[in-house]
């Protein structure tokens, strides 16, 4: 699997990595064992990027990883996890006091004294202009209670602010087939900066492996029921904030781009990967044949450039109007 640098942290990721958000909650169940094999065929296809968070399962997701890592002793994964959600999302709770408490907590979850990586998780966006809260950051990685920091965002702008920042080591962003904002200045401008760039939400929570219909119903505990208009949290989160309906038209459309070989989804993660300053993807999977899939698209030939103009073509005609001033 092609490793790729985070320069600020001097470390190596896949360019495929596995996001957990699935293994905590939100998704319905997946149990320690199932959620242990899709782990262990992520790290057997060469995943070395997992990305967690304190809030998954309010700490299962960091727990069942901590576990599995304790099981594997001397595997090279990096985990990023994150924090700031376990409370109300109020600035003045972005404090060095709270984030000592917050990573004191994944530390112990993860089992580890050390994060690799932390994130902050969508905070309000005042806390991404704070001078205090990189300060504080700052001060957590002198006190080595984490290796380096990042941030998790919901915009674009959001992203350049923080990419602007001297010790942001990380950007974490939707970017998707659906979801091509961030590929006008956020990409560039990481890149320019020596800032590692991960694409979360890929597959556009599903959509975009062309599987669903307008039948399709997915279980009361998953976010695709129960956020779909953004009633949890942020709406762009669920299928890449896509109306359902036009989100299955249009996912019936990019199958057809896919080449000869390769899935709907391995398509959307070759064509994530391929974009210039981005680090690595992190597709959700819910078990070891997704997993294995996944990491498979890392191994693709490039798209071509008529692929490559035929997903912006569907993404100006279907796609834009809804999504791209919000995100
Ligand atoms: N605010 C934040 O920081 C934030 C927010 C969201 C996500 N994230 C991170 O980003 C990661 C990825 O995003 P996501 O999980 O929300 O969405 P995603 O990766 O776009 O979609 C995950 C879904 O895609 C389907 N899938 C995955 N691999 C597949 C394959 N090979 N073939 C067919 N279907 C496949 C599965 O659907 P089925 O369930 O139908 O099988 C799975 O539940 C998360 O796990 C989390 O680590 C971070």
């Amino acid at each position: 699997m092609e490793q790729r640098p985070l320069p600020r942290l001097g470390r190596q990721i896949s360019v495929v990595g596995l996001g957990t958000w699935q293994l905590g909650a939100d998704w319905g169940e997946v149990s320690q064992n199932d959620a242990h094999a899709v782990l262990a065929a992520a790290v057997q296809a060469g995943v070395t990027f997992f990305d967690t968070a304190d809030v998954y399962g309010d700490g299962r997701s960091e727990q069942i990883i901590g576990t599995f890592l304790r099981d594997h002793p001397g595997l090279e994964v990096l985990v990023a996890t994150k924090m700031g959600r376990r409370v109300p999302l109020d600035p003045h709770l972005y404090t060095l006091e709270n984030f000592r408490a917050w990573t004191d907590r994944s530390r112990t979850n993860l089992g580890v004294d050390r994060l690799d990586l932390v994130q902050l998780h969508c905070p309000p966006p005042a806390v991404y202009s704070s001078d205090a809260v990189y300060d504080a950051l700052d001060t957590l990685v002198d006190e080595q209670r984490v290796a380096g920091y990042g941030v998790s965002v919901e915009t674009c702008e959001e992203a350049l602010t923080a990419i602007s920042r001297p010790g942001t080591a990380s950007v974490q962003i939707i970017l998707n087939p659906f979801r091509l904002k961030p590929l006008e200045q956020v990409l560039p401008a990481a890149a320019a900066a020596g800032v590692g760039t991960i694409a979360r939400v890929p597959l556009a929570s599903g959509l975009l492996t062309g599987r669903y219909s307008a039948e399709t119903r997915f279980a009361e505990n998953d976010h695709r029921t129960y956020n779909r208009n953004g009633e949890a949290f942020d709406q762009g989160e669920t299928f890449s904030g896509v109306d359902f309906a036009t989100g299955v038209a249009a996912a019936a459309a990019f199958a057809e781009l896919a080449p000869a070989g390769a899935t709907p989804a391995q398509t959307a993660l070759r064509w994530i990967i391929q974009q210039p300053g981005l680090t690595s993807v992190i597709p959700g999977a819910r078990n070891p044949e997704q997993a294995r899939a996944n990491a498979a698209a890392a191994a693709l030939p490039p798209l071509t450039d008529e692929t490559l103009d035929a997903v912006r073509d569907l993404y100006d005609s279907r796609i834009r109007a809804q999504v791209h001033h919000r995100w």
